[in-house]
């Protein structure tokens, strides 16, 4: 049998919760949406969209909206597609308000927040406990975070600081 890439999608479900779905074999062929004006294609759109995107982290497959009357774009709030993405703009908006446009003159600021902002993300954490992960005195919180933090880099980090004396980790670039 024929092996594709990609989820499946939920079309429809029943009163008796019975399910319609499309493989991902037969979704890798064209589909055709039709109905009258006002009839509810372009939601059903979204709808497909959103599964794709909440798939994603096990599928890993791409998603590109082509959409020539950016009739989707004006009214979708579409979701973000990963942590990262969450944290590089945490990061990015960080830069900004300060006055920066990037990080690249600032590695070490860059590196420190995506670090906290990735923990924070994955233990579904507040802001107000990025003081504690950044207080140098907060060795076994930190410790504890890393031991099931799922991103290396914030891993790998986050045990940096543990190790590193305050002032040798403030002087990395
Ligand atoms: N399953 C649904 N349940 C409730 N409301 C819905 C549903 N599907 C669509 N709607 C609502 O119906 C209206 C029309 O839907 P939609 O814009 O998807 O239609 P359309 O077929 O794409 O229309 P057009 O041909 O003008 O692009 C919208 O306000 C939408 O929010
Ligand atoms: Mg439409």
């Amino acid at each position: 049998m024929t092996q594709v890439r990609g989820n499946d999608l939920l079309i429809a479900r029943s009163t008796a919760k019975e399910e319609l779905r499309l493989t991902a074999l037969q979704r890798s062929m064209h589909l055709y949406t039709v109905g009258a004006t006002g009839s509810g294609k372009s939601k059903f759109l979204e709808y497909l969209i959103r599964q794709d995107i909440k798939t994603w982290i096990h599928s890993e497959c791409g998603l590109l909206l082509l959409d020539p009357h950016a009739s989707a774009r004006a009214t979708w709030v579409v979701a973000y597609v990963s942590a990262s993405v969450v944290t590089d703009n945490m990061v990015d908006a960080l830069a900004h308000v300060w006055g920066a446009g990037d990080t690249n003159k600032t590695p070490l600021m860059a590196r420190t927040a995506a670090t906290v902002f990735q923990a924070l993300y994955e233990h579904k954490r507040t802001l107000v406990e990025a003081l504690t992960i950044l207080d140098f005195s907060s060795h076994d919180f930190r410790a504890r975070l890393a031991t099931t933090i799922e991103d290396e880099t914030t891993r790998v980090n986050l045990e940096r600081m543990n190790n590193l004396r305050p002032q040798d980790y403030n002087a990395e670039s």
